[in-house]
């Protein structure tokens, strides 16, 4: 499979065919969700290191339309000294990004570039926080790519990073039944359960390579030699078509999501979200 030729048509359709598309407002829930819990933790590590009078340096690997830091640079003050870098393998993302940047009157301090984490290199100890959202899912290797991070963050740096929970018994309604019919890697069981999700067209192919769980993610960040992971919670449902229908079921479903953000139940969400912390000193 070529995916850089997947992903510029990727990105391509998420600029200008998806908006034509009927918007799920229980999916438009689930994703904001997880996009505001990291733009929350994104924006109080920035505040937290700012005191110092070194330039902050923030990246978003596999960053999509960019509108991530582009509000991160909108919502921190213009004199402060930190730059945003965008990395996606979408040349069409990254073209929207830039157009973006300079469309809001950021792009002195964004700038976003075609990279593929897989192949090509990032300096070693440049960044103070780098950013990976659903993104990790598509990786062949995901602790090459972590470590890949790893050695791309100052020391003390902070990796936030989003990925579908594997887990989640209502995204992947299969995964007991994976137990049972276990044929295959890990890799070909994660792609027939994602196949299961019906909501997006062109991500149907877009081939999440290893879906993940908690327990699991902590270990190869552990491995990897992060050190605090700590999880935050996700909305309990993706959401979808027969969500949208069931307007109660979704009502009820909010109030279980506000109790179990209230006893921070992060296992139960369709989608894992943490932070993990370089040391500062190496171990
Ligand atoms: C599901 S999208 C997530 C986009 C964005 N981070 C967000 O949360 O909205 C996955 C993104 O990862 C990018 N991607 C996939 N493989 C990559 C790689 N090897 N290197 C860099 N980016 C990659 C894709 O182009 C795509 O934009």
């Amino acid at each position: 499979m070529d995916y850089k030729k997947f992903y510029d048509k990727y990105g391509a359709f998420n600029m200008q065919l998806d908006k034509i598309s009927e918007p799920s407002y229980t999916v438009t829930y689930a994703w904001a969700k997880t996009k505001r819990r990291l733009e929350s933790l994104l924006l109080s590590e920035i505040t937290s290191r700012l005191t110092s009078k070194k330039e902050l340096k923030i990246a978003d690997i596999g960053c999509g339309d960019g509108s991530l830091l582009i509000h991160m640079a909108m919502a921190v003050d213009s004199k402060a000294l930190v730059t945003f870098e965008g990395y996606d393998l979408s040349d069409s993302f990254v073209e929207f990004g830039n157009f973006a940047a300079d469309a809001k009157k950021v792009c002195d301090r964004v700038s976003f570039s075609v990279f593929n984490l897989e192949n090509d290199t990032l300096n070693d100890e440049k960044f103070d926080v780098i950013v990976m959202s659903e993104v990790l899912e598509h990786l062949t290797d995901q602790r090459e790519s972590l470590t890949r991070i790893y050695n791309a963050l100052r020391p003390g740096g902070v990796l936030l990073l989003s990925t579908p929970n594997s887990r989640n018994m209502i995204k992947y309604p299969l995964y007991p039944l994976k137990k049972i019919f276990k044929r295959g890697n890990d890799a070909q069981i994660s792609k027939k359960l994602t196949q299961s999700e019906e909501t997006f067209v062109l991500a149907e192919e877009e081939q999440h390579l290893h879906v993940f769980y908690h327990g699991e993610l902590r270990n190869l960040i552990k491995k990897v030699g992060f050190k605090g992971v700590t999880f935050y919670r996700s909305s309990l449902v993706f959401g979808g078509p027969l969500l949208d229908k069931w307007r109660l079921f979704f009502a009820f479903l909010l109030t279980l999501d506000v109790v179990l953000d209230w006893l921070n139940a992060y296992t139960f969400g369709w989608d894992i979200v943490l932070k993990a912390q370089k040391p500062v000193k190496r171990t």
